[in-house]
């Protein structure tokens, strides 16, 4: 597994973690997650599976990255403070690794968010501050709002199927500082699901660059992503041997004139 650093934290996240959207894998997949170097995990409050994150690092709460956010409808200052319990209250931890603003909701004053963000971490139950789904003028002033904490990252949609970040919000986040995490990375899984995937051609080029790197066209795609420099994703799956697979596509690079294929395939 390679790492990236968070930010300009100076913390090491790896390439790949697991987002636990639609999870129902229990403890296994996460614990298999964590033994393989992919330990940063992702979950929110509107989820429901803060309690089996928790279950899963019971024992570990060290070696292991853990991501939550607050829901767009709590983003008032008491809500904000008051999800953030109810969370380290379901994960079974006094502190919070990356707490998140999973949408932005434009009724609320962002400096009221970001206030009661920033209050988290002076109280030591966040490390690290991040947002969700901001487009670059919500981010702007989401960071303009902070008054002594960074915003770390931003998590949004990236896949070779869905490239709207690479407009301004890619290298924004590359040029200042800002980690992206990148949900839904396999396409919710349509990428790699045959039956799924409309567009033959490109679908055509992932699997031949498959068979020419020797990995899973899940391992292309997921690898393709967090080539990318600042980008690291965050897939998700019940299985074992699917976390195994995801852990496969750290560690090495597909070549320029791959990436650049899959760029066009894809566009
Ligand atoms: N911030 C946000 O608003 C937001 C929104 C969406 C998602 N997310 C985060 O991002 C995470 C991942 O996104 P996602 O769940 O939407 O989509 P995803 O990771 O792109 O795809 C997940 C789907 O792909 C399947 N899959 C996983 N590995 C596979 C493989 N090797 N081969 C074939 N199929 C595979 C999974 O099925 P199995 O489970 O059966 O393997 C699941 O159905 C979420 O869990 C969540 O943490 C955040």
């Amino acid at each position: 597994m390679d790492f990236k650093e968070l930010g300009s934290t100076g913390v090491k996240l790896p390439e790949i973690g697991l987002g636990t959207w639609n999870y129902r894998g229990g403890v296994e997949p996460l614990r298999k997650a964590i033994e393989l170097g992919a330990n940063l995990i992702d979950t929110a409050e509107l989820y429901g599976t803060e309690d089996v994150v928790g279950e899963a690092v019971k024992g570990r709460r060290d070696k292991v990255f853990v991501a939550t956010k607050v829901s767009a409808n709590h983003l008032r200052h008491a809500e904000v403070l008051r999800a953030a319990e109810q969370s380290l209250k379901k994960l079974g931890m006094d502190y919070i690794d990356l707490y998140q603003v999973h949408w932005p909701d434009l009724a609320v004053p962002i400096a009221e968010t970001m206030g009661a963000m920033e209050q988290l971490v002076d109280a030591g139950k966040v490390r690290f501050i991040g947002v969700s789904n901001f487009y670059l003028k919500n981010l702007r002033e989401a960071e303009a709002a902070m008054k002594k904490h960074r915003i770390v990252s931003n998590q949004v949609k990236y896949s070779l199927a869905c490239r709207g970040i690479e407009e301004d919000m890619l290298s924004y986040c590359q040029s200042n500082g800002i980690t992206v995490i990148a949900y839904s990375p396999l396409d919710k899984g349509a990428l790699v699901a045959k039956s799924l995937f409309k567009q033959r051609a490109a679908r055509a080029v992932l699997e031949r660059i498959a068979v020419e790197t020797g990995k899973t066209a899940a391992q292309v795609a997921l690898n393709w992503c967090i080539s990318k420099p600042s980008v690291i994703a965050i897939p998700k799956t019940d299985k074992v041997e699917r976390v195994v697979e995801a852990c496969q596509a750290s560690g090495w690079r597909l070549s320029r004139e791959q990436a650049a294929a899959l760029d066009r395939a894809f566009q």
